[in-house]
């Protein structure tokens, strides 16, 4: 089997990589960057701080900080708008995975025009568009190493997922001490997402042995940090670790693939404005219970990695492990079900089989050990309002 991997030309890693940013950009031979953000990095100045160092480095960014959380294909309007305004010869998407998706978009659409519509899966986007730097706030997405950007189509609230080289970052800028401000909820919200990265990445049908390799230490590193930070978000051990993790794990499933926790998890977000890793989070036991048979020997090395097994153990007992350990991971995060959660349950009902038909068509549930048909699909979501 030959994999192809993609990975940033340069990846930046450690407390205060940001502070070097200017000079990374400017090694690149980038002059003009536009910097992608929103207004609560804005508020806090660290929009402000970043853009110092560009202009240290002699380079001339210009701020948009318009960007929305899960970004939409009408939020890109503005940010497209400021690109030619700014002439800008290259996108710094800053912030957690909603800024650092719609730079990428801004990327694309700067060059090719269009809508990103016409970009979405199975379609892989192999540019040309405007190189990216990304310089995440949150240790989730993984999004500053992967070639994959979601941006939800205004006209059908449905969350597109988009691939190809055209969306990786040339340039990631990993720096821990950008997430020491997060809230609990959201390093709760934003590390189960990188947890579901890199299992799904690992019992993907996609795997390969350069992307188990990023998975499994991503899993242990998160298995052994995440508590932490939620529990102590001044952790700054546990911060670096979770960053680091983070990136393994955005590295991991772009070079293989989500699966079936993402593709049902894109449709709850899209209808229900449930934050990503949540609605993930929500998922995550039930979808792994219904998937363990078809891999056990996968899920029981996950299981392995997290801490959740011994090597002793059979990889029957592992797996049924692991779906354990998920279970007491999201009640000692303070995960709800969707019905804890405030969803209306006619509205769940009514619009599950339009969930059902949407995750299917992402395409992500092709890559699930158990290949699930609409119907079981649609139980699996019954199954997880609660
Ligand atoms: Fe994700």
């Amino acid at each position: 089997m030959v994999a192809g991997l993609s990975l940033p030309r340069i990846v930046r890693v450690g407390r205060g990589a940001a502070e070097d940013l200017g000079d990374v950009v400017a090694d690149l031979g980038l002059s003009r960057p536009l910097l992608v953000t929103d207004a609560f990095l804005v508020g806090t100045g660290a929009a402000e701080r970043l853009t110092a160092t560009l202009r240290r480095a002699g380079l001339h960014p210009r701020l948009f900080s318009g960007t929305v959380p899960d970004p939409t294909t009408d939020s890109l309007a503005a940010g497209l708008e400021a690109l030619r305004e700014h002439g800008a010869d290259s996108v710094i998407g800053f912030g957690g995975g909603s800024p650092m998706d719609s730079a990428k978009a801004l990327a694309l659409l700067g060059v090719q025009g269009g809508h990103m519509r016409d970009y979405r899966a199975p379609r892989v986007n192999r540019g040309p568009a405007l190189p990216v730097i990304a310089v995440p706030t949150t240790a989730g997405s993984g999004s500053e190493a992967t070639q994959v950007t979601v941006i939800t189509d205004s006209g059908t609230d449905e969350k597109m997922l988009c691939l190809g080289p055209a969306f990786l970052p040339l340039a990631a800028v990993v720096d821990a001490d950008l997430t020491m401000s997060m809230p609990p909820r959201l390093t709760a919200d934003t590390g189960i997402d990188a947890l579901t990265h890199a299992v799904e990445a690992y019992v993907s049908r996609k795997a390969n042995p350069f992307s188990d390799g990023l998975a499994l230490a991503a899993v242990t590193t998160i298995g052994r940090h995440l508590r932490r930070a939620y529990a102590d978000g001044s952790d700054a051990a546990a911060r670096e670790a979770m960053m680091l993790a983070a990136t393994q794990a955005g590295m991991a499933f772009s070079n293989s693939s989500v699966a079936l926790v993402h593709g049902m998890s894109r449709p709850i977000g899209a209808h229900f404005h449930v934050a990503h890793g949540l609605s993930n989070a929500m998922l995550f036991p039930a979808v792994t219970a219904f998937s363990v048979h078809a891999a056990p020997g996968r899920y029981a090395d996950c299981a392995r990695a997290l801490g959740a097994a011994a090597a002793t153990d059979s990889d029957d007992a592992a797996a049924a492990a692991l779906v354990d350990a998920l279970r007491a991971l999201c009640h000692d995060l303070d995960v709800p079900t969707p019905r804890a959660h405030g969803i209306d349950p006619d509205a769940w009902a009514r619009l599950t089989p339009l969930m059902a038909e949407q995750a299917l068509r992402s395409g992500s549930p092709a890559n699930n050990p158990v290949v699930p048909t609409a119907d079981q699909i649609r139980e699996l979501y019954a199954r997880v309002y609660a």
